[in-house]
């Protein structure tokens, strides 16, 4: 049995000191090395004996897009407009008392560049996640043992490269600037890719990661008033979808086969993938880049009501899908106490995403609405 400091390098999960001790110190570094322990595995079965991933596979095909054309790239963003535009529609306007904190003497410039600063940062980490999944995906191919399955990822390697190229490409004419990969979010896809099991890649990244952006994308798309964004995420979670769907469909067969002990390893990795995914959302390279003291303007931010119920809800789709998989009860409920502990255990029931991409087709029904 782990320890939090085991799995986490700290006892408290809130220890904000601990959190923020965490950063990216090679901002500048081009290429990133991680070494992956994983056996690359030929099968010779090529029966196609796992239905449910054949009708995934066919739909990945059929749901293929091309950011070049699909997408209206002539939409001009003028970010502060859209700032504007956001805190108006979604009422943002934070209304807590600010004397003596650090930002006291902001006026309405300050906080628009904070909004901005907060797209190019939200949109940045998208990207490098995109990659993560990118590089994820294209292991798995490789890892994984069922044909069926080989199938799929080779089409999810497809869509991965074409959200890389969105996200980059909406940061690069869309917004101002880059964000360098937050060390939390390395660190988890460093864990994920160099684990030489092949479900905890699909753990790592189909269940946690792309669980968390799936509903941060669909948080983002309610929110958003500029075109341009809002389109590029229906599309880019329609994909997300079935990539979700994928990790449920494989792993709900495979744990089947582990044993207790085995069992317990997938729920400690899936906690630490919580929490890291947690502390990233904490956003603390804005802090810096806003000149403000970054201990300050946590202290006041974790607070915030709102914040709250937003980072929560980035867990909406991770705790069904854990509870679909075995996982919330296996080992005496230890996961579930864990995420009862991070206040998101209230999801347990909500929809989980073994079936919801067939609702999500983004793309035929945009075809059927031309052709109509
Ligand atoms: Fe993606
Ligand atoms: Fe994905």
């Amino acid at each position: 049995m782990s320890t939090n400091f085991e799995i986490l390098g700290r006892e408290e999960v809130d220890d904000l000191e601990a959190i923020l001790s965490i950063t990216n110190t090679d901002v500048d570094e081009i290429v990133h090395t991680v070494r992956a322990h994983s056996d690359a595995l030929f099968t010779w079965d090529y029966e196609r004996s796992r239905p449910a991933l054949v009708k995934l596979y066919e739909k990945a095909k059929s749901s293929q897009w091309n950011a070049s054309t699909d997408l209206d790239w002539s939409i001009e963003v003028d970010q502060a407009t859209v700032v504007l535009n956001n805190i108006a529609q979604n009422q943002m306007i934070p209304n807590f008392d600010l004397t003596g904190t650090p930002f006291e003497s902001w006026g309405e410039d300050e906080w628009i560049q904070l909004g901005i600063e907060s797209q190019n940062w939200t949109l940045s980490q998208f990207m490098h996640g995109e990659q993560g999944a990118l590089i994820c995906t294209a292991q798995i191919v490789e890892t994984v043992p069922w044909i069926d399955a080989k199938y799929y990822a080779a089409t999810q390697v497809m869509d991965e490269a074409r959200h890389v190229e969105v996200f980059a490409r909406y940061l690069d004419e869309k917004l101002s600037g880059h964000y360098p990969i937050n060390a939390h979010l390395r660190m988890l896809l460093d864990d994920i890719i160099a684990d030489s099991r092949w479900d905890m890649t699909y753990l790592g990244m189909q269940i946690m990661v792309e669980g968390l952006a799936l509903a941060a994308f669909g948080f983002m798309h309610q929110m958003t008033t500029e075109p341009l964004l809002k389109k590029m995420l229906r599309y880019v979670m329609a994909d997300e979808a079935r990539h979700v769907a994928f990790g449920v469909l494989s792993l709900q067969e495979f744990y089947q086969e582990l044993s207790g002990p085995e069992i317990r390893e997938r729920q400690e990795f899936a906690f630490e993938a919580a929490v890291r995914m947690r502390d990233r959302f904490l956003q603390q390279e804005v802090w810096e880049r806003m000149g403000v003291d970054v201990r300050e303007a946590l202290k006041l931010v974790v607070q915030d009501d709102g914040r709250k119920v937003f980072q929560a809800m980035l867990f909406s789709k991770i705790v069904p899908n854990c509870k679909k998989l075995g996982l919330l009860d296996a080992a005496d409920g230890w996961l579930r106490q864990r995420f009862t502990e991070l206040g998101v255990i209230g999801f347990e029931d909500w929809v989980d995403t073994g079936s919801e991409y067939a609702a999500l087709d983004e793309v035929a029904k945009d075809r059927e609405a031309r052709t109509a």
